[in-house]
């Protein structure tokens, strides 16, 4: 018997998509250490937070831990790209470890922010997730209770501040840039003094990826984003295709969690990828439409990325 013909189905590809240049360093960092050390080496919290690229870094030998107190204190650490409150590294100091940080400079870069406005004697607003790693190391950089975090407009009411003329906010690096407009907007209507960074702190991947998803977002029936559910800027490319027209948003870890059901009957989707997910993980769903579908892939690609990162020093140079 003949098999009916493929529907034709049209996907677009978003540019740039997927890797930032502050998970591949982190990456490189672990490769590193290991290729450096030797296995095992540690590494506190998920790298980036990436299913496979994590089983893949386990595979040559990285052993990942939640907590310090976890790793051996005679192998190498290294603390993922989310960064990590102040306590941590001290904390390996102490315990006289090896440890590589493999914070996104771009992140440093915040941290730095906030070590500054305090000594001006600034009092700290974080806009961020509650209980993201990246927001706890960053409000981490300073004593507890120093940073307020805001995560919508309505918490802009709540904030009970030492002095309403003396505070900056800071923000995290992967946040919705239009609902981060909106935080900021109440912030300065309540406290028309405070003081902020130029562009926010939004970084220029997760902005790079935001806008790409808005250029595609209204021609599309639904969007898939690749990435994990407990990835900040992935779960914000889902929000953005949905506040930007498309009636079907879903973010997946890799192509067998698609859900085809649900895009039954669809001529055209969007593909794109969150900055902790690998192009092969890309490849691989486009292959499951290919098998489904007559398809037709677009490029849609609205800037072009040449940032990269050096690794640390320690990294550099012969064991
Ligand atoms: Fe850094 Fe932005 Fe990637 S802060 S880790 S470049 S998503």
């Amino acid at each position: 018997p003949k098999t009916a013909p493929k529907s034709p189905l049209t996907l677009y590809l978003a540019a740039p998509r997927g890797f930032c240049a502050g998970v591949d360093r982190a990456i490189k960092i672990v490769e590193m250490a290991i290729d450096k050390w030797g296995a095992p080496v540690y590494v506190r919290h998920e790298i980036v937070h990436n299913k496979f690229v994590v089983d893949g870094l386990k595979k040559l030998g990285a052993i990942f831990v939640e907590e310090l107190d976890e790793a051996p204190t005679d192998r190498p650490v290294i603390f993922s790209a989310h960064g990590v409150p102040k306590a941590i590294p001290a904390e390996a100091e102490r315990r006289e470890m090896v440890f590589v940080d493999a914070t996104c400079p771009l992140v440093s870069k915040v941290h730095i922010e906030a070590e500054r406005h305090s000594e001006n004697g600034l009092q700290m607003v974080m806009i961020g997730h509650a209980g993201h790693p990246e927001t706890i190391g960053t409000m981490g950089q300073l004593p507890d209770g120093e940073v307020l975090l805001v995560e919508k407009p309505s918490d802009v009411a709540d904030l009970d501040v030492r002095d309403p003329e003396k505070l900056a906010f800071i923000t995290q690096t992967t946040l919705s840039v239009d609902d981060t407009i909106e935080v900021v907007a109440a912030l300065k209507e309540r406290f028309p003094t405070i003081v902020g960074p130029h562009k926010e702190d939004i970084c220029y991947a997760t902005t790079n990826r935001q806008a790409a998803v808005k250029a595609i977002a209204s021609n599309i029936d639904a969007l898939l984003v690749i990435g994990a559910p407990n990835s900040s800027n992935s779960k914000r490319l889902v929000e953005v295709g949905s506040a930007n027209g498309c009636a079907y948003s879903q973010l997946v870890q890799r192509a067998g969690d698609i859900d085809w059901r649900a895009l039954d009957g669809i001529r055209s989707v969007g593909i794109t990828a969150g900055a902790s997910a690998p192009e092969v993980l890309v490849n691989e769903v486009i292959d499951a439409f290919k098998s489904r579908f007559d398809v037709t892939v677009e490029l849609v690609e609205t800037a072009q990325e040449n940032v990269e990162f050096k690794v640390p020093r320690i990294l550099r140079v012969p064991a």
